[in-house]
């Protein structure tokens, strides 16, 4: 059986970001997922109206929206900046949300996501991520809702090598890993009849 390929999208540049090695604890486990972190976040332009279509977007764009449209699911791991997503994280899925000239298809739209996040403080990225399900709603993404994987006190979760060492959380990315892989068997098999109703 080939294994879905899910594109893994952490929201902190830092080297040493907890969110990334989230990421990199999720290839780990044994979860027949084929996990590709992405790493040209820092890359990303701002997004720009007037550069969003197929023949003007930066090359850098048109790789992102294609490697997500490629995708079978999303693992976006956020920080919370401000009590939100940040900036860098929020501009990237700006640019995957759009189909302006109604001929490529919105990346995002319908697309399976887990979302999970992480921050040393007691509120571990809560809030952060019920901004990024806000911002899912409108592109009809379809986001995972349990269960949540919200990796409070971050700082006492990984080992010196940043490896994740807490039980918990381990088994609670498990168990978020397994639902992701269960929505997208669940698309697998109505989108066929989706097609079909749509004639
Ligand atoms: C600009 C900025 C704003 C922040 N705002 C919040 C916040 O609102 N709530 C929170 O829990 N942590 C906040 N933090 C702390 C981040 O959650 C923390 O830096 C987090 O570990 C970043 O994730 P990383 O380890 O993946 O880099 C903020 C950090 C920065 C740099």
């Amino acid at each position: 059986m080939t294994s879905y390929k899910i594109l893994a999208i952490s929201g902190s540049l830092r080297a040493e970001s907890h969110n990334t090695a989230l990421l990199r604890a999720a290839q780990q486990l044994d979860t027949g997922l084929d996990i590709e972190i992405y790493d040209r976040l820092r890359s990303i332009p701002p997004y720009d109206f007037d550069f969003d279509s197929p023949q003007r977007r930066p090359a850098i764009v048109t790789d992102l929206r294609d490697r997500i449209t490629a995708a079978d699911g999303l693992l976006i791991a956020t920080p919370e900046f401000n009590y939100s997503v940040p900036g860098v994280l929020k501009n990237a899925l700006d640019w995957a949300s759009t189909d302006w000239t109604r001929t490529e298809g919105v990346p995002l739209a319908h697309k399976p996501i887990a979302i999970m996040g992480a921050a040393p403080t007691q509120f571990g990225s809560v809030r952060a991520q019920l901004a990024l399900r806000q911002v899912f709603l409108w592109t009809e993404s379809d986001v995972v809702v349990k269960p949540e994987v919200i990796t409070f006190r971050s700082h006492e979760r990984f080992d010196d090598a940043g490896n994740l060492a807490d039980e918990t959380t381990i088994s609670l990315l498990t168990g978020l890993l397994a639902a992701l892989s269960a929505k997208i068997d669940r698309a697998a098999r109505t989108e066929p009849e989706a097609a079909l109703a749509n004639r």
